[in-house]
């Protein structure tokens, strides 16, 4: 089977394109024959070593910890799915998952069905970004209904399935991209939208009850000003989590990271989100598999609108 490796941490050109023996899955897991693969910052940010490289016990290391596939084969005590199932998984995370091949082995309680109207490439996009927004916004964050939720990033992976499913929720819902993205931010129902290159933030917003900070550093540290006295910032960048919480608490505010975790109960009900129109991924490419040093150029840009994906 074909799969794309990192021999040596560095740049996308570092990414190839390997041939390799077909994995088998041991107990609790399944062999999926993959369709699609999501592409995330943390996948280039971990090839360039940092991201989740330590949690890589030896190199070679295959990326991607999210996908859409067939089942293959069951390993011993599998009985939530059958062979030939269409499945979708946000798997292993931070530990390496190696979802950018042709096949690859899936705790089979990771992942859940992929419902007939969700098609491989949306649905192999929505589990890392969506479980994040899903975990930062209703577990760390506690939203609920009629709150405020500011999104930094709005038009990003997670910032754009945030956006929606605080909507969902039935929050108001205030979002800041760069000029070309507020058509996007607005198709996607937020309710207020700054364009961070021309207003700063913290001069208009006084009273969020909570802010999803897909952007960390000193915009997130600017932006904690923006919550009500008792409100609270999920900062997502790992990097810079432990100044941003510093500088929180600091002012006596809430501040807490997240690590997001596979879970396939939320993933399932995400989605059946995204089958029923509730939320949509917005898939800015999606590039063949040999692609993967291009997509994670683009990705390292930050500013892909939504996802990319990996085709197989
Ligand atoms: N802790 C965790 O478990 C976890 C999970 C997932 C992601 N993350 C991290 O969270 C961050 C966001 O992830 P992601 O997947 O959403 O990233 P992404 O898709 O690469 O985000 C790209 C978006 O960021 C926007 N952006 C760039 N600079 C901005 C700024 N100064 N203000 C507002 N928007 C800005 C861009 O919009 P414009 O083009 O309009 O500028 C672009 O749409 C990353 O650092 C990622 O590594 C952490």
């Amino acid at each position: 089977m074909k799969a794309i490796r990192i021999h040596a941490f560095g740049g996308p050109e570092n990414l190839q394109l390997n041939e390799l023996e077909q994995p088998q899955p041991g107990p609790g897991e399944v062999l999926i024959r993959n369709h699609a693969a999501g592409v995330n910052p943390i996948d280039w940010k971990t090839c360039s070593g940092g991201g989740a490289s330590s949690f890589i016990e030896a190199l070679p290391f295959c990326p991607g910890w999210e996908f859409a596939g067939r089942v293959e084969a069951l390993g011993d005590g599998v009985n939530n799915v059958r062979q030939g199932d269409e499945v979708m998984g946000f798997i292993r995370f931070p530990q390496p998952a190696g979802c950018y091949a042709e096949y690859l082995i899936a705790p089979a309680d990771q992942i859940c069905q992929r419902p007939s109207a969700l098609d491989s490439v949306t649905a192999a996009g929505l589990g890392l970004a969506g479980l994040t927004a899903w975990q930062a916004l209703f577990e760390a964050g506690e939203l609920k209904g009629g709150q405020s939720v500011l999104v930094l990033a709005a038009a990003g992976g997670v910032g754009h399935l945030a956006v929606q499913l605080a909507k969902w929720k039935g929050a108001y819902v205030i979002g800041t991209a760069s000029h070309g993205n507020k058509a996007f931010l607005q198709s996607l129902g937020c309710d207020d939208i700054i364009d961070y290159q021309r207003q700063q933030v913290d001069n208009l917003i006084h009273d969020a009850d909570l802010i999803i900070d897909g952007v960390g550093g000193e915009t997130a540290i600017r932006a904690l000003s923006c919550l009500q006295p008792h409100g609270k910032m999920i900062t997502l960048p790992s990097v810079t989590a432990a100044e941003v919480i510093a500088a929180g608490e600091a002012k006596g505010l809430k501040v807490s990271g997240i690590r997001a975790r596979p879970d396939a109960g939320q993933l399932h009900e995400l989605a059946m989100l995204a089958s029923s129109g509730k939320v949509m991924l917005n898939l800015t490419d999606n590039l063949p598999l040999d692609q993967a040093a291009e997509a994670h150029r683009l990705s390292a840009t930050g500013h892909v609108r939504g996802k990319l994906v990996l085709t197989i």
